[in-house]
């Protein structure tokens, strides 16, 4: 690993440089240039800004890995605003929702987890949008993709990532092809063995394709959720050759990353889908999105020296 990318990783575990940046004025900058803000509001003023430009948007209420019931259930709660909100503002069709299965009790009881996405699936439909289940490290795959099923057979919309790095997901893209399945395919972006996973990233872009190839042939609504520009540029030749319409199928980026391809994907008349975090929990998110990336960190450390 990068030495600059563990120092960030590390920096991101440890508690009072947690509070320092949460706490300084001029996180609040650098934050918002990859995190919505806080609130249901921020998020909602957000996805109104994005999708004025022509972008959808998949929310994120930001928090995982939660053992407390207590928590789980606020997590529940609010998503269940966040969608009360998107439809109150006739926002419901141009954004839906991602949801880790870990944030609402996986780690608990995969039944309490399922329970409480079930119910964020019933406000989504009610709301006019949908689910998509984030994927997290490989322990929690197959739990995922169980969850996945049993509420695919009430919700066929409900989707699910799948992540490139990973030597079993192959299999499971030609499994999840089928009408009417949503699926988010992303390199991957946990720490995982080389037993599960591809540790060359050579060989994840390789894979990406693979799977790409397969979503694109099979029946479902496969969704691109990458930044790399050699992907994007094979995905939109790969859709083409195969007949797919722009619109059978999406690109996805995150908020704050590559905005200008976002837009320039949207006027070549593709649909461009992006992924708007959100929530007080924003550190531990950040932290990720800066150790990607040494140029971030040097925007964040230029926006700290600059400081009134
Ligand atoms: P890669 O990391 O190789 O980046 C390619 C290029 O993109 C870089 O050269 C740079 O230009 C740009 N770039 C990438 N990251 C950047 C950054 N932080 N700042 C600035 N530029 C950057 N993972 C997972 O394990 N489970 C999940 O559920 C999801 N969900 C998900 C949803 C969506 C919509 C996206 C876009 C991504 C995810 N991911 C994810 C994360 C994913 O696995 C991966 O870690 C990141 O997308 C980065 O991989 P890229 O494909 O962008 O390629």
């Amino acid at each position: 690993m990068h030495p600059l990318r563990s120092l960030i990783l590390a920096a991101a575990g440890n508690d009072v440089i947690r509070r320092l940046v949460a706490t300084a004025p001029v996180s609040r900058d650098v934050v918002k240039r990859f995190v919505a803000g806080e609130t249901t509001a921020d998020a909602i003023a957000v996805t109104r800004e994005l999708v004025s430009h022509g972008l959808t948007v998949t929310l994120d209420y930001l928090g995982e890995d939660t053992t407390d019931s207590a928590l789980a259930e606020q997590t529940v709660q609010a998503y269940l605003k966040l969608l009360d909100g998107l439809n109150e503002h006739d926002l419901a069709k141009h954004a839906e929702v991602s949801v880790k299965l870990s944030a609402v009790g996986q780690a608990l009881d995969e039944s309490l987890a399922r329970e409480n996405a079930a119910r964020i699936c019933a406000a989504a439909e009610q709301a006019g949008t949908t689910v998509t289940l984030d994927m997290e490290d490989h322990t929690t795959t197959d739990s995922t993709l169980r969850v996945l099923a049993q509420l695919r057979g009430t919700w066929p919309w409900a989707g699910a990532v799948l992540q490139a790095y990973l030597h079993r997901t192959e299999l499971d893209c030609a499994r999840l092809a089928t009408a009417g399945s949503r699926v988010r395919l992303c390199k991957g972006a946990y720490a995982e063995p080389p037993q599960v996973a591809f540790p060359d990233p050579h060989d994840v872009d390789r894979s990406y394709v693979r799977c790409a190839n397969i979503l694109l042939r099979g029946e479902g609504v496969p969704m691109f959720a990458t930044h790399d520009p050699r992907l994007v540029q094979i995905v939109e030749a790969r859709a083409e050759a195969l007949g797919r319409k722009p619109g059978g199928f999406e690109f996805q980026m995150l908020y704050g990353i590559r905005p200008e391809e976002q837009l320039r994907l949207v006027d070549r008349g593709h649909t461009v889908r992006v992924y708007v975090p959100y929530g007080v929990q924003w550190y531990g998110y950040l932290m990720r999105r800066l150790a990607e990336r040494p140029a971030n960190t040097a925007f964040f450390l230029r926006a700290l020296v600059s400081r009134k």
